[in-house]
């Protein structure tokens, strides 16, 4: 691999991604010492958290009463029982503390008139053990993500973090089992690094590119995720995909759920608040995965609205226009441009739209990477910490409750940022990088940079997409995973056929886009093999052929390994933690209610 040259870095911590998490993690690992690199392969403030609308939860219990143990609960709950309960409870424990640190660091939260920080409604969200629907959404308005990411961006300047700004991530750099670092292409100068580390944290985000409707930037590729599987690693849960109850129709954009916090209401072609039939508690504000069943069974029973009856209509037009203005002028303008809808005068139409992964990278609630080793479960993998997306911590279990992203990507970036400060020593020696450990990885971008076969990236790409909106939607059978699995593999033998046109180093957006289609597809595969595979239905995996959850058979977590050279996957499983963090906690959930 004479023809590359790898410039050298030494740093203690490398994150990778720059977006909520990476950013908390970094700035969190720079406070303790460590000399720190977040690499990145778009412009900080980019990141798609910026495009994080309605908000984070934390239950500081600015709008009324309020409880951890009730946002624990709810957090349980909304998982459908499959999430981590040790995880959930760091999380939503150290919550106020780390929504009062942004307010401290310049987050311009919105206010109430006594001046605390404004807390909206949220699906899920709900007081003393499910009674009613709760405001424990903190906003800035509908730009929560942005007014964070910027924030944040500036504290981790101001405590030295270095950037790599446009640097695309190539591989882990593993040695027995531990990570020593990473490899990256730089992309305006075309030059190769090596990025030797104490620990590398992976931020990277979800995949939901993976998906041809998509509220995720066409940046959310699934870097870390596709790394993590080149490195014999499996991702975790990878059957839980969530659909956002209110894309809008045609373009995918998102339309907050705050705008339901905020009184919206969805209807269908009769005009009917059909939520009051499926939830008639907590109504438009259930969780996720329970509205956009309501909404996909709407419109399959001929209930969709539009000329083709296949989508739904969110009103917010009987709210107050100041209050509009005030509290959601992100959507108001989005439903204006993509929608070309006036939000006070009409309804928007909306349809179910990827927006979230649960499964990722297992951590514990420390966010190291922890792996199936023999009998030992969660067994740390040396130097490599994954966090917000791109992990499974896992808080979410098979379904997030909507604000609770946010609240994941600082509670567990400090965490990261805190175990850290523990286990490593600033500057401590680090042995010498070999060829051998990264002559695979120049092969890799090599192999593609020369792709000579017939069929352009974009064309497998739009293929992979399209097999995943038709087999792995908000419904799935047997059938339709079985399908998907078979076009996947099909599609997967089709890759040694890529071609790739520029053969550049230099911007070459041809070549990236090819690297990030291999990170994308190898998660696509995963998340259908992983889908067939679990017979039941739990939280976002609604499989019509196994209508009831099976606590029985399927409290646990699956792990899926995939064969690069065979694109074959194998499947294993870890016990979900029905525990919490500490034995002192009272933590007893009173009897089960419906929502
Ligand atoms: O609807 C929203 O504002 C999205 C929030 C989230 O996914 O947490």
């Amino acid at each position: 691999m004479a023809a590359y040259e790898f410039i050298d870095h030494t740093f203690d911590v490398v994150v990778v991604g720059a977006g909520g998490s990476g950013l908390r993690a970094a700035l969190g690992a720079a406070e303790k010492g460590l000399k720190t690199a977040c690499i990145t392969k778009v412009f900080p403030t980019r990141s798609h958290t910026v495009a994080a609308q309605g908000g984070i939860s934390a239950s500081l219990g600015n709008m009324g009463k309020d409880d951890w143990r009730w946002h624990m609960y709810d957090t349980v709950k909304g998982s459908d029982w499959l999430g981590d309960q040790d995880s959930i409870e760091y999380m939503v424990r150290n919550a106020p503390a780390a929504v009062y640190e942004l307010e401290h660091w310049g987050v311009p939260f919105s206010r109430t008139p006594e001046g605390k920080i404004y807390q909206r409604a949220f699906g899920g969200m709900t007081s003393n053990y499910g009674e009613a629907p709760i405001q424990r959404t903190c906003a800035a308005a509908d730009r929560t993500g942005h007014a964070m990411l910027h924030t944040m961006y500036g504290q981790s300047l101001s405590k030295s973090v270095e950037f790599f700004i446009e640097y695309f991530a190539l591989d882990l750099i593993m040695e027995n089992g531990v990570c020593v670092g990473i490899t990256a292409w730089k992309l305006d100068d075309g030059t190769l690094h090596r990025f030797r580390a104490q620990a590398t944290v992976l931020a990277t985000g979800g995949y939901g590119r993976a998906y041809f409707s998509a509220t995720s930037a066409h940046t959310c590729t699934g870097d870390g995720g596709g790394m993590a599987l080149r490195a014999g690693l499996p991702l975790q849960d990878m059957e839980f995909v969530q659909f956002h109850p209110t894309g809008i129709y045609g373009s995918g954009c998102l339309i907050t759920e705050g705008s339901r916090g905020e009184g919206g209401y969805l209807t269908n072609s009769e005009g009917e608040r059909f939520m009051e039939r499926y939830a008639p508690t907590v109504k438009d504000l259930a969780p996720r995965d329970m509205v956009s069943r309501a909404m996909t069974l709407e419109i399959r029973e001929g209930r969709g609205v539009g000329p083709k009856k296949d989508h739904i209509f969110l009103h917010l037009d009987h709210l107050d226009p100041k209050i509009l203005a005030e509290r959601l002028p992100g959507i108001s303008e989005t439903a204006r441009i993509f929608a070309g809808v006036d939000v006070t005068k009409q309804p928007i139409p909306v349809i179910p739209t990827v927006h979230y992964n649960m499964g990722g990278l297992q951590t514990n609630y420390h966010g190291e990477v922890v792996t199936l080793k023999g009998k030992e479960p969660d067994s740390v993998v040396p130097g490599l910490f994954a966090v917000g997306e791109a992990a499974c911590v896992s808080v979410h279990g098979s379904n997030r409750l909507g604000s609770n992203s946010l609240i994941d990507l600082v509670v567990f970036g400090r965490a990261v940022g805190l175990r850290l400060g523990e286990i490593l020593k600033p500057g401590a020696s680090q042995p010498e990088l070999t060829a051998a450990q990264t002559d695979p990885h120049v092969a890799r971008l090599d192999r593609f940079r020369n792709a000579d076969g017939s069929t352009p990236t974009a064309e497998l790409r739009a293929e992979m997409q399209a097999i995943m909106q038709e087999d792995a939607a908000v419904y799935r059978t047997g059938e339709s995973l079985q399908n998907g699995c078979n076009r996947l593999q099909a599609l997967w033998q089709k890759k040694s056929d890529i071609k790739v046109s520029d053969r550049g180093l230099v911007w070459n957006t041809d070549l990236m886009e090819t690297l990030e289609f291999e990170n994308l597809i190898a998660q696509a595969v995963v998340t259908v093999e992983s889908g067939n595979n679990r017979t039941e239905s739990r939280g976002a995996h609604a499989r019509e052929d196994f209508p009831d959850r099976d606590d029985k058979t399927w409290m646990k977590h699956t792990l899926a390994y995939l064969d690069q050279t065979t694109g074959k996957v194998k499947v294993d499983y870890r016990p979900v933690h029905n525990y919490t963090m500490s034995k002192d906690i009272d933590y007893i959930p009173p009897k089960s209610r419906v929502y």
